[in-house]
């Protein structure tokens, strides 16, 4: 695998970054995950500008240009052979000595790494459990400070589950790592951006596609009880795409199965893909 670190790509083997580095040391850096399909970039711009606002939110100058991050981009993906691959891109505050405060004059560290993406085929649905949402309120910075979320899914990895869906003061945020959707009588509803989610690519994705085929979607707060009363549950990411949930908290969700909703928004989902792979 060939890695861009500070402006060289070298093999991932090679590639250091000083212990000193304040995202080993306070976890003080933003990151990005863009799938790319045959190579070209989901969604660069929307990518981009969500960089963009957490860089602007942790007071951190963006030290690459778009033009030089849509370069490095595409030269790790085509380094790494093209195809189908999801892209991992992290700003830290940069090396300095330790000191909660900002260093003066340091360089920010950049790296990006690629891993191919295989087909999947479409979910016959997963598991997934609820959680009172231990996370801070700046959720809407991608910041590479994960515990708590890391913590969170291991609690639904350790029942069998898929994801934890996450519930503040009576409502439903987010997953762990993703955004969620419900369906209720046939609309499907996910919670408005807030500082307390992070806004997704592939939620705004859905709502604009959904808006686009004429299927009902709203932005709506979603109380815990319509949670667990929904037709249908999904969990959406760049990585895992829309996932159908069928149990909560071991109780079925609708019928059990993948439903028809989300079939419907999974295909359109599948052909956006398909065309940008040509
Ligand atoms: N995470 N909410 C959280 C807390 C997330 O970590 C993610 C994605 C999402 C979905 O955002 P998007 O649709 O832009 O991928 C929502 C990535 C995939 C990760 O941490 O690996």
């Amino acid at each position: 695998m060939i890695v861009y670190l500070n402006g060289d790509y070298l093999p991932l083997e090679e590639a250091r970054v000083s212990v000193l580095d304040r995202g080993f040391i306070f976890g003080d850096g933003v990151y990005e995950v863009i799938p790319a399909y045959n190579g070209h970039l989901f969604r660069q711009e929307a990518h981009l500008q969500r960089l963009e606002n957490s860089l602007k939110n942790i007071k951190l100058e963006n030290p690459l240009s778009r033009e030089q991050w849509i370069e490095a981009l595409e030269s790790v993906v085509a380094h790494n052979n093209g195809g189908d691959q999801s892209i991992y891109l992290q700003v830290t505050r940069g090396s300095a000595k330790r000191n909660h405060n900002f260093p003066e004059q340091v360089v920010p560290t950049v790296f990006i790494m690629s891993d191919p993406i295989e087909q999947q085929p479409p979910s016959s649905g997963v598991k997934a459990i609820t959680c009172a949402d231990t996370r801070w309120q700046r959720c809407d910075i991608k910041s590479i400070a994960l515990l708590a979320n890391i913590l969170l899914r291991r609690q639904a990895v350790e029942v069998g589950a898929a994801e934890t869906i996450l519930i503040r003061d009576g409502y439903v945020m987010e997953g762990a790592a993703s955004n969620v959707f419900v369906v209720v009588d046939g609309v499907a509803i996910t919670p408005p951006k807030s500082q307390f989610i992070l806004s997704g690519i592939t939620r705004d994705l859905i709502l604009e596609a959904m808006r686009t085929a004429q299927l009902s979607c709203r932005e709506a707060n979603i109380p815990e009880a319509q949670l667990r009363a929904a037709d249908e549950i999904w969990v959406t990411s760049s990585t895992r795409e829309i996932l159908p949930v069928i149990t909560l908290d071991d109780k079925p969700v609708g019928l059990e199965e993948p439903g028809a909703v989300w079939a419907k928004v999974w295909q359109i989902y599948q052909d956006y893909k398909q065309k940008l792979r040509v």
